[in-house]
């Protein structure tokens, strides 16, 4: 499936315990490093012991068709157990980043996914495009940018809207997409499902939760956005639930997922796999411990070895439970 030029050069996963196959493409580690937490694949490789090979993939920054400079200041501001960031989609435009940045990466290390972003649905095809004449291993949709032609609202919101992203989207590559699924909307379940009939061979669950913050000395929002996503262990509760009601339908349609927000140990990883996602990804927790993907990988490779398993794969969707969750179920 994956076009890539460089896939004869490249040795298969070793049958490693935590080695296994997302649509098609060998991981030698259910970790993915996330969008916007890893520059553009190279930004933690001067950090010494840190090797990009620790991942079993890494997805690039969210690249638009021109140039971005991203928001005003403050982009992003700490909060407990998490942080809001707004950085805008700073990027310097996909034919930069195809002809400039992906030759430096080492493709021999692990695997490499775009993140395509648009203002417009042409954009996001243009985008996808380039992409797909590009060696990179898989694109992910992220839906969640504000739509232009419609007051701004995110594509992502909507399943309508989400669905012609991907279909769009599908026309014009081959390679292997992922959708990024955002939280903030009614009825995640309904969302993969236009995904996935849209044709997205693999779901990410989920992008930032959309908070803010405010100034009491000067009133004013501390984020210049005034809005920005939150993400961080504040929302792990909140992306585990989603992993959970998303896998309910992408199991059905043999669809993967990958399960992200707030995991920052191994004991988070494993609640991810067991809740239906294939992998699990990290990106705010990067930013205090870059070193942070061996401790995950140990802790899932000691948790097999003490429960008996031989590859991680057999942990997913292994969630013991008696009931579907419900929607209109309440807390108190
Ligand atoms: C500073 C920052 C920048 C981000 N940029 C992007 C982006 O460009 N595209 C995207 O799809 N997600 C982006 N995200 C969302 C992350 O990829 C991830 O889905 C989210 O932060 C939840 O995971 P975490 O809690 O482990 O960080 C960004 C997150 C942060 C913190």
């Amino acid at each position: 499936m994956a076009g890539s030029q460089v896939d004869q050069a490249r040795p298969s996963a070793a049958a490693t315990p935590l080695a296994l196959k997302f649509c098609g493409l060998d991981f030698a580690s259910p970790i993915v490093l996330l969008s916007g937490c890893v520059g553009f694949g190279e930004e933690y490789t001067r950090i010494e012991g840190f090797s990009n090979a620790d991942a079993g993939a890494i997805v690039l920054k969210g690249t638009t068709g021109k140039a971005r400079l991203g928001n005003a200041p403050h982009r992003v501001y700490e909060t407990p157990a998490g942080m809001l960031n707004a950085i805008g989609l700073q990027n310097p435009g996909v034919d930069y980043v195809v002809e400039h940045i992906l030759p430096e990466l080492d493709f021999s290390e692990t695997r490499f996914i775009a993140n395509v972003c648009g203002s417009t649905l042409e954009e996001y095809v243009e985008v996808t495009r380039r992409f797909d004449q590009s060696p990179i291993d898989a694109i992910e949709i992220n839906i969640s940018c504000p739509n232009i032609k419609e007051g701004g609202v995110a594509f992502g919101n909507y399943p309508e809207m989400s669905a012609q992203v991907v279909a769009a989207c599908r026309r014009v590559t081959r390679k292997p997409i992922i959708t990024k699924l955002s939280p903030n909307q009614t009825d995640i379940r309904e969302n993969a499902r236009r995904c996935i009939e849209a044709g997205s061979d693999a779901l990410a669950v989920i992008n930032t939760v959309m908070g803010m913050a405010i100034d009491v000395a000067t009133r004013r929002p501390v984020i210049g956005n005034v809005q920005g996503g939150l993400s961080g262990p504040a929302i792990k509760p909140i992306a585990l639930l989603k992993v959970h009601q998303v896998y309910e339908v992408a199991r059905q349609h043999g669809v993967p997922i990958i399960g992200q927000g707030g995991i920052t140990t191994a004991a988070d990883a494993l609640e991810f796999l067991i809740a239906g996602a294939s992998a699990v990804g990290v990106g705010t927790a990067l930013f205090y411990d870059p070193m942070i993907c061996r401790t995950i990988n140990d802790g899932i490779a000691a948790y097999l070895t003490t429960h008996g398993l031989k590859n991680v794969t057999q942990l997913i969707g292994t969630l013991v439970t008696t009931r579907e969750t419900q929607d209109c179920a309440v807390s108190g």
